[in-house]
């Protein structure tokens, strides 16, 4: 058998088969102010702390052997948030960018974007791309931040790229929208993981979820953890998918 590192040692425990992993996982980051609130702290000390939670995540992930991470840092929806909140969670995430990309590259980690980043402020906008670029010949995990996403907006904007190609509307088809997508060539997430316990998507991946398994845990955020991430993945691995046909 092949040498297995701490992260698939401690799946394999867990009773994870290694050979069905989820290609693609995709997180809803949820429960930051929540737990913030609990511990009578400030909204953005709670996004402080889900960002230590995804650097490591990030790590799990990747040592666990998943091609995809897909993770939702903000929505297009955000911006209703007080607008200290806001301003934090951009100066935040673009301090992360930058502090992470030397580790990020090393790791041989992949950096893409979702969303509307020609919305975000310059200085963010510009560590992205520099972290895109930098990255975007290594072979490790695919990992995408959703910043300014929003799966209603995605959709739009394929619709607009079509109709300013002249696409004919016979010539409309689902293979062809999914195409059009922010990241066409990722294969659609298998795995959804919600913190903090909404059941609700908040209009993340929509399209691309259509058939994805989801996993929500009570747990917030900034406390999860590699076993939480495997709990998921054991989750998915105990569900039948059907994609609408009979499975026996
Ligand atoms: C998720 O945590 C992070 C973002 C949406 C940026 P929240 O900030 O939504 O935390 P709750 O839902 O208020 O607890
Ligand atoms: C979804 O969480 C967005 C992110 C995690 C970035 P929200 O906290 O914004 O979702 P709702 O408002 O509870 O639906
Ligand atoms: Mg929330």
């Amino acid at each position: 058998m092949r040498n297995l590192n701490s992260m698939q040692q401690k799946a394999v425990d867990l009773g994870i088969d290694l050979t069905s992993l989820p290609r693609h996982v995709a997180i809803i980051m949820d429960g930051n102010g929540r737990w913030a609130k609990k511990k009578g702290f400030a909204r953005l000390l709670g996004h402080r702390e889900g960002y230590k939670t995804l650097r490591s995540v990030l790590l799990n992930a990747s040592e666990l052997g998943i091609e995809y991470l897909t993770v939702y840092a903000f929505s297009a929806e955000n911006w209703r948030r007080p607008v200290e909140e806001v301003a934090g969670l951009m100066k935040l995430i673009e301090t992360a960018a930058r502090d992470e990309l030397r580790a990020m590259h090393q790791n041989n980690v992949r950096i893409c974007v979702a969303g509307r980043i020609d919305e975000v402020p310059e200085g963010l906008r510009r560590a992205l791309l520099h972290g895109i670029e930098t990255t975007k010949n290594n072979t490790g995990i695919t990992f995408t931040l959703a910043i300014n996403y929003g799966g209603r907006a995605e959709i739009v904007d394929v619709v607009k790229q079509l109709i300013d190609a002249g696409t004919p509307a016979n010539e409309v088809t689902e293979e062809l929208i999914s195409q059009h997508l922010y990241n066409p060539t990722h294969p659609e997430p298998d795995l959804m993981v919600r913190t903090a316990g909404e059941m609700r998507w908040s209009n993340f991946l929509i399209w691309q979820s259509a058939y994805c398994e989801l996993y929500v845990t009570e747990v917030p955020w900034p406390e999860f953890s590699s076993t939480e991430l495997l709990k998921g993945v054991l989750t998915f691995q105990q569900r039948t998918r059907k994609f609408g046909a009979v499975v026996e």
